[in-house]
Formats: C-alpha cells, sequence, structure tokens
C-alpha cells in the first residue's frame, strides 16, 4: 500500500519514522497504556526499541503528530486481519485489517482518537481498497470499547488466551 498521509483538523497522520522515536518511548512506559495494549515485554528503552522497529517493518505504523508541535502524541498499527475471522463467509474474498492504537494520556479525552480514525478509516474505505476493520478488546478496556462503538464497530465474536478474554469487533464498509 502507498504510505498513509493524512491532515485532519488538529494531527497530521503519517508513517512513523526512526526520529519518534523518544516520543514514542515517552508514552509507551506508562504502565496501564501498555497493559490495555499488552505490550508486557517493554521494559526499558532497548526493549521499546526493539517494539517500535518491529511494529515500523511488520505493520502500517501511523504517527499522530499535532499541528501545532512535531512531538507525536499517539499511534495507530494496523495489522492483518485477526486469524479467527478467515473463518468467517461473509468475509470471505474481502480485504481488511486490524486496528490498535494509543494516545498519550496527558492528550487522552480531547476526541482526538475519534479524528485520527474516522479520517482514516474514511481513506482506508474510500481509497485503499479496505472492506472491513476489527479491533480486539479486553472487556475492562471501557475507553476502548466506548470508542469503537462511536465509530461504528459492531460485535463479532470473543477469543481467549489463558484467563484474557478478548472481544473482536468489526467495522464493514
Ligand atoms: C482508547 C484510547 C485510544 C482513546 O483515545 P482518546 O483520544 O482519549 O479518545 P477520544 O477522546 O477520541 O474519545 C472518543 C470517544 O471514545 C470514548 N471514550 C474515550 N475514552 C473514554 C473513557 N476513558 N471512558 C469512557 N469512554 C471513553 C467516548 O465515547 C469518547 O467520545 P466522547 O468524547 O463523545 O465521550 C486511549 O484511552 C488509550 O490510548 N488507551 C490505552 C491504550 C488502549 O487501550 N488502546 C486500545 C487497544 S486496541
Amino acid at each position: 500500500m502507498k504510505p498513509i498521509r493524512i491532515e485532519t483538523e488538529r494531527l497530521t497522520i503519517r508513517p512513523h519514522e526512526a526520529a519518534d522515536f523518544d516520543a514514542y518511548f515517552a508514552y509507551i512506559m506508562d504502565p496501564e497504556l501498555q497493559d490495555m495494549l499488552g505490550l508486557h515485554g517493554v521494559t526499558d528503552r532497548t526493549s521499546a526499541w526493539e517494539t517500535f522497529q518491529w511494529l515500523r517493518e511488520n505493520t502500517i505504523f501511523l504517527a499522530l503528530v499535532p499541528k501545532d508541535s512535531s512531538q507525536t502524541l499517539g499511534h495507530i498499527a494496523l495489522h492483518p486481519p485477526y486469524e479467527r475471522l478467515a473463518g468467517d463467509p461473509a468475509l470471505k474474498e474481502l480485504t481488511g485489517l486490524s486496528l490498535s492504537f494509543a494516545v498519550a494520556r496527558s492528550e487522552r479525552r480531547k476526541r482526538l482518537m475519534f479524528e485520527a480514525l474516522s479520517a482514516l478509516i474514511q481513506e482506508l474505505f474510500a481509497h485503499r481498497g479496505i472492506d472491513f476493520l476489527d479491533c480486539e478488546t479486553e472487556p475492562r478496556n471501557v475507553a476502548c470499547r466506548a470508542l469503537q462503538e462511536k465509530l461504528g464497530f459492531s460485535f463479532w465474536g470473543t477469543d481467549r488466551f489463558g484467563d484474557t478474554e478478548l472481544l473482536i469487533h468489526l467495522l464493514k464498509k
């Protein structure tokens, strides 16, 4: 896919560059944020750098950059669709992506992620050949669940890893 670059009212959404690492490191070491993202192996600058580079190399790893600063305040990563969705006949022949995302704690509840995801979803559906998006969340992640609902995602099913239950939500074009 051609690199994504989107301008919204308050943000530029563009691929992460190596120079964005310090800003990423500043918000990714928040234990609650890591917990919600399932990032349990990120404990220091070296492991954060490995994760940052892995995301750059293996996903479409977008930075959310406020227009009044060059410091990224969050990210959206686009991964291949969640594996279990491959068994859904309604999604056969369709092209999908899976979303994960985070905003620095100090920047939350300003509708920045809603602004970023609304614009990105429009771009993916209208211009990038994407037919559906999925997002996986633990039931206790109230913020993420409410955000998905506001964006129009609907419940698809659940999955379980040991003690962890995941809710799978889906948004179709
Ligand atoms: C989930 C997360 C990305 C939301 O980002 P945000 O920029 O604060 O969200 P927004 O301000 O755009 O909120 C949009 C809507 O989401 C819902 N929402 C966001 N945070 C919420 C919260 N703490 N409690 C309840 N609803 C919430 C609301 O419906 C809100 O709409 P409103 O402003 O009209 O009430 C952020 O809380 C975060 O980074 N959490 C940690 C990482 C994470 O959980 N990522 C998702 C896993 S895939």
